[in-house]
């Protein structure tokens, strides 16, 4: 009878409580699904000695900010374009970095993850295709930069992203 008595309170106070743990393992859930933006710099460190980052530096990607007049890059229809997003301590990162294309990185970025593909998108790393691409190559470039030909994922790729060295198949996951 005793054990009964203890066993219904136990079981009480575990209902009870579900409701709250709960809540709280979605919130935590869902400020994970936030990354945030760490900068070239801290891709350089590991992505230098494979070529990756050099080859990157010699696309126009690398120089997009430049392009633009001073008064161009305090306009954010420009800018949305021309840089990489906004650091957590609120740095402006200039032209189409890393992580325009690979997604935020603070996550993902330490040895352990990276080494696991899985993982690291698990964390945030996105391996781009056309579509990431579209985020920028749209209608929404003026008019008189616009690209005469339509975007072609395959020519572009191999013309403007950087050095891809491995036979790894290009799908996610
Ligand atoms: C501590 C070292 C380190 C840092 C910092 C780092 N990486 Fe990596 N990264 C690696 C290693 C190791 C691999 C796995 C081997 C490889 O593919 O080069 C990798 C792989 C990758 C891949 C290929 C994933 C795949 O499976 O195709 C991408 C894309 C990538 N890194 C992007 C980035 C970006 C963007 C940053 C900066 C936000 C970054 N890395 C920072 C070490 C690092
Ligand atoms: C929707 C994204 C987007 C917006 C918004 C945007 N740009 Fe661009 N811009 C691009 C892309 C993509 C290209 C490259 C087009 C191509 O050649 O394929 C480009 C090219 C350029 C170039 C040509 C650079 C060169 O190498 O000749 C200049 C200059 C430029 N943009 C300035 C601006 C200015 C100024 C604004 C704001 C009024 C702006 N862009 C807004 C995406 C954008
Ligand atoms: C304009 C978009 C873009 C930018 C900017 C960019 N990448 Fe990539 N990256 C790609 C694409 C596209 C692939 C090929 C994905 C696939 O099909 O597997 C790739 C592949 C990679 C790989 C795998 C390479 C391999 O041989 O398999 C690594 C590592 C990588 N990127 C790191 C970086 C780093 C570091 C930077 C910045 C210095 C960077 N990327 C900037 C688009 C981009
Ligand atoms: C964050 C926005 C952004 C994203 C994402 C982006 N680009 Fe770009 N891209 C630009 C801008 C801006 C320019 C123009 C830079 C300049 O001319 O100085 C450009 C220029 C280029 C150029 C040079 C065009 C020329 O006329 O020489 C190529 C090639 C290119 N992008 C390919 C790609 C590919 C492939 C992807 C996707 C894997 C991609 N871009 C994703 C913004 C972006």
């Amino acid at each position: 009878m005793k054990t009964c008595l203890m066993l219904g309170i136990i079981y009480l106070a575990v209902a009870c409580g579900m409701p709250a743990f709960a809540g709280e393992a979605k919130k935590a859930d869902s400020t994970k699904t936030t990354h945030s933006y760490v900068g070239v710099k801290k891709c350089r460190m590991c992505h230098k000695k494979d070529g990756i980052h050099p080859s990157w530096l010699e696309t126009k990607h690398a120089k997009a900010w430049d392009v633009l007049k001073p008064e161009n890059q305090k306009d954010k229809k420009c800018v949305a374009c021309h840089s990489t997003g906004t650091t957590a301590k609120g740095e402006l990162l200039q032209g189409v970095q890393c992580e325009a294309c690979h997604g935020p990185g603070n996550d993902y970025k330490k040895k352990k993850i990276m080494q696991d593909r899985k993982l690291a998108i698990e964390n945030g790393l996105i391996i781009p295709d056309e579509k990431t691409c579209m985020k920028c190559h749209n209608e929404n470039v003026p008019k008189e930069f616009q690209a005469k030909e339509k975007f072609d994922f395959e020519k572009m790729k191999a013309k403007g992203v950087h050095k891809i060295a491995s036979k790894k198949p290009a799908k996610k996951g």
